[in-house]
């Protein structure tokens, strides 16, 4: 039931919270019921309690007397509630039942708001939880076509359109319906021969109700990936204000703004073309429908002009929930919409799932071989080829070569960021994808070559893998990378927060920073991937330094950009075009006529 109104992507999230949902239906249900209850007393309150003088008048309703012994034969008489009071105590009796009834429903009402907002913000809370998790799993692969803010958007504007519409939905399609069959079943009672013949324009409604569905989906589904546009637009600019600032384009960026800003906007009306289209629609087709009732009920049937204008009310309220209805289905197309979007990313299957079984690998200690290593990002351009070495434990070995020989992406591959497209890389003899990615990642100390710090305090970014650290095993993996020196100097030293993507701090003191944090965890492999943009020569000395010192702990692979450190490697491979080309310790290939030599020459040539 709740799989083929909601889909099946929502509705095991609703069915966690299913007595939410029971609790708040039954609340809407207890709600609309004490809404008909004025509106009965209506008739008493007219026809009794309004007569002129003091004659006792008595309030009676429809009753059901079984005849005595049998449950089977019943017939229909009158009861009176109340008997032989005057006009004006029956008014105050009648008034009172009704504002009691109203303040039951009232209360009924406030309370099933209270459900069904529990209702879909647990269920929003649910999915956001498990985007989230989706986002911090999926293969890195996957961001590489996407855009940030495209997704940022999906994980806030989709979901807080669920949010709003969940609760929406499924109240309304409870408490409408019920509403109707109510007044229905008044109309029924008083014609049903009338009543039936209303029923010929329900295929023009329901038509109307699909058309307007149909469009409302396809249009809320524009309107939401022009707000992603939208957000993705923030996000960049956020980003790249520098550039911005750099280039005085300011003007530029907002008028390209302004044109994303007002096709959202068109969007928007579009789609409120239809949404707000169908009430009015609705409204024309039922009034065709009225006069049509009034002049059959009076030539066909002979009503009295008092009872056809009951019926006509109670056909309105029988419409109005119906017209309510018809809007609960544009939503629940707006909903689909948005569920789309939010599921397409759930559904992305993590492409580095683990192999079923896959053993743990122990602390690294032998070697690392890259065995005839094979990589292509898409299926036209190979990245890397044929890639072949060996790594003894406790070595330091450098790839140098043009920038986007491969460097970057070969020392990727080790801690599994992608798969070999051919090839295999083994640790200790074990196939990295034979065994589980936490034993396999726990081991690597990795510092990217654009170094990614969080916003948050140096302590806490030094200690991010291993949380419970305390200062004296952050403050000796900051001394390993010669980054305690200028931390101290910082105003509060090691609580000193650093700036979104670490905006405060310098490039050097960065990559320091980030070396401590790939240290804390004791790693047996790390892998340094320098950064591309020139630091100064002092925190260069550093950082070489700092990686000097490390030399023998742990197997070390660094790409280098500054040949000056890697003075100390073992073994230094030369990358070109995703090839191996060349390969020997620094005295080796200088002593040849090599490319790197040339590099070398080509770095210190002042
Ligand atoms: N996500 C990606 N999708 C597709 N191609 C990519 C991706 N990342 C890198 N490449 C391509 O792969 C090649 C190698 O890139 P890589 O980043 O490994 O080079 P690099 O040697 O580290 O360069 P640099 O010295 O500038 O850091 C380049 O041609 C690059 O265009
Ligand atoms: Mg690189």
């Amino acid at each position: 039931m709740l799989r083929s109104i909601l889909g099946k992507d929502i509705a095991p999230y609703v069915k966690r919270h299913h007595r939410l949902l029971i609790a708040a239906l039954a609340l809407t249900a207890t709600a609309s019921i004490f809404v008909v209850i004025p509106a009965y007393l209506l008739k008493p309150f007219v026809d009794e309690g309004m007569k002129i003088g003091t004659e006792p008048v008595s309030w009676k309703i429809p009753w059901i007397v079984f005849e005595p012994g049998t449950w089977t034969s019943w017939r229909i008489t009158e009861k009176a509630l109340v008997e032989n009071v005057s006009p004006n105590r029956l008014l105050i009796i009648l008034t009172s039942i009704a504002f009691i009834s109203v303040l039951f429903k009232s209360f009924a009402i406030y309370l099933s708001g209270l459900a069904a907002t529990a209702l879909s913000n647990r269920v929003v809370m649910s999915l956001r939880v498990d985007l989230y998790n989706k986002f911090v799993t999926l293969p890195l692969g996957f961001y590489y076509k996407r855009k940030t803010g495209e997704l940022i958007a999906r994980a806030t504007a989709d979901l807080t359109m669920l949010q709003n519409l969940i609760a929406n939905v499924l109240i309304g399609l409870v408490e409408h319906p019920l509403t109707a069959l109510v007044f229905l079943c008044y109309l029924f009672v008083m014609n049903y021969k009338l009543t039936v013949l209303v029923f010929v324009i329900v295929p023009l409604i329901v038509g109307l109700i699909r058309l307007f569905g149909r469009k409302v989906q396809k249009h809320a589904t524009r309107v939401q990936d022009a707000t992603a546009e939208v957000t993705s637009a923030y996000q960049e600019t956020l980003m790249c204000l520098k550039v911005i600032y750099g280039f005085f384009t300011s003007q530029r960026e907002t008028e390209r703004f302004r044109v994303l800003a007002r096709d959202l906007y068109r969007k928007i009306m579009k789609w409120s073309r239809w949404s707000l289209g169908l009430g009015p629609m609705m409204d024309s087709a039922v009034f065709l429908v009225l006069p049509a009732v009034l002049i059959a009920g009076k030539v066909m049937f002979d009503h009295t002009l008092g009872e056809l204008m009951s019926m006509v009310y109670a056909f309105s309220r029988v419409y109005s929930p119906i017209k309510k209805l018809a809007l609960v289905n544009n939503n629940l197309r707006t909903l689909q919409g948005a569920t789309a979007r939010v599921f397409e990313i759930m559904r992305t299957e993590p492409a580095l799932a683990e192999k079923p079984g896959a053993s743990v690998l122990g602390r690294h200690g032998e070697s690392i071989e890259f065995r005839g290593v094979c990589f292509r990002y898409n299926p036209e351009t190979p990245v890397l080829s044929n890639i072949s070495f060996n790594v003894r434990a406790g070595e330091m070995v450098a790839f140098v070569g043009s920038t986007g020989s491969g460097k970057s992406t070969l020392l990727d591959l080790i801690p599994r960021f992608h798969d070999v497209t051919d090839g295999a890389i083994l640790i200790d003899g074990m196939d990295v994808r034979d065994v589980t990615l936490e034993s396999l990642r726990r081991q690597i100390g990795i510092v990217n070559q654009d170094v990614l710090l969080f916003h948050d305090t140096i302590f806490s970014n030094i200690s991010y893998g291993m949380p419970d650290a305390d200062r004296e095993e952050i403050i000796s993996a900051a001394r390993a990378a010669h980054a305690h020196e200028f931390i101290m100097e910082q105003t509060v030293g090691y609580d000193t927060l650093v700036g979104d993507r670490g905006g405060s701090l310098s490039g050097g003191q960065k990559q320091r920073i980030a070396i401590a944090r790939a240290l804390i965890t004791n790693p047996s492999i790390l892998i340094l991937d320098e950064a591309a943009s020139a630091l100064d020569t002092e925190s260069e000395a550093l950082v070489q330094k700092a990686i000097d010192r490390l030399h023998g702990q742990m197997t070390i692979l660094v790409v280098a950009h500054r040949l000056s450190t890697i003075r100390k490697a073992d073994r230094i491979f030369v990358l070109e075009h995703g090839e191996i080309v060349e390969s020997g310790t620094r005295e080796e290939l200088l002593s040849r006529n090599s490319r790197f030599k040339r590099l070398y020459e080509m770095q210190f040539a002042d």
